[in-house]
């Protein structure tokens, strides 16, 4: 796991975004998995922004809530549409996010599995990280060799999310997530966190044991996973100086 620890959100989310940038002019048909959230809204503005070329780009959404039509205004649809997709020219064909009104849950959660492999994997993977350390919606407890599959939310990811919903109560109680055997295929895995609120499950997840109480620790087995903080998300972890360090030091080759 490469750390980059930096002065502000604004300062970190610039780099990562150099970084899909890069993908995307090095690999104009390349394979993206997309995450929403909070975290999420200052990247897309800035590759928004580059003016990259997403005209032959397929993604890939890792959640939606279930029960919700795409036209709600807290569906993830309706987040990337609104972010993201509308403002780009990406073929609306190329874009796939989890059906959260789907009859049948697994089929389609199979479908989903299916159609990442066909378009040959995932190239990069974007991913927030939950207070307790869920990536997608895979909660604690969930299995590490996941698949795509319907989640029941936990309170404390309920009460985080109360905030884009108004109340704790209009929070749906389901979603349908990409599992962490998916995401763990993904070729490059990009995690943000900015905010005390994250420093926890920042610190457990990347130094702490790989255990499916903190899902996002079975990143640890993964070969290639760059973690983008600011100070107050990495206030946690205990070997800041070297993370620092080993930026610093990058060879020129291997500089973002
Ligand atoms: C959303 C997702 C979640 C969020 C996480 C952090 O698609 O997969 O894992 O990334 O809950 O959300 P924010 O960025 O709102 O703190």
């Amino acid at each position: 796991m490469e750390i980059i620890i930096q002065p502000t959100p604004a300062a970190a989310t610039t780099i990562a975004a150099r970084l899909v940038a890069r993908l995307i002019r090095e690999k104009p048909a390349a394979v993206l998995g997309l995450a929403t959230g909070g975290t999420m809204e200052p990247l897309y503005r800035e590759l928004v922004a580059l003016k990259l070329d997403w005209s032959r780009l397929t993604t890939f959404n890792l959640d939606e809530y279930v029960g919700i039509s795409p036209q709600h205004p807290q569906s993830y649809h309706h987040f990337m549409w609104e972010k993201l997709f509308g403002q780009v020219n990406i073929s609306d064909q190329n874009v796939n996010l989890p059906d959260g009104l789907a009859q049948d849950v697994p089929a389609t959660c199979e479908h989903y599995e299916r159609k990442i492999f066909s378009a040959g994997g995932l190239d990069l993977q974007l991913l927030g990280i939950g207070t307790h350390g869920h990536i997608g919606f895979n909660e604690p407890t969930s299995s590490l060799a996941s698949r795509t599959r319907i989640k029941t939310l936990t309170p404390q990811t309920r009460q985080d999310n109360a905030r884009f919903f108004g109340s704790v109560e209009a929070v749906p109680h389901h979603v349908i997530t990409m599992g962490i055997g998916t995401i763990l295929e993904s070729r490059h895995c990009l995690l943000l966190a900015f905010g005390k609120k994250k420093a926890r499950a920042i610190a457990e997840a990347v130094e702490g044991p790989i255990t499916a109480m903190n899902p996002a620790s079975a990143l640890q087995l993964h070969p290639k996973v760059t973690v983008f903080l600011d100070e107050e998300a990495a206030g946690e972890l205990k070997l800041t100086d070297y993370y620092r360090w080993v930026y610093a030091q990058k060879p020129d080759w291997q500089k973002i």
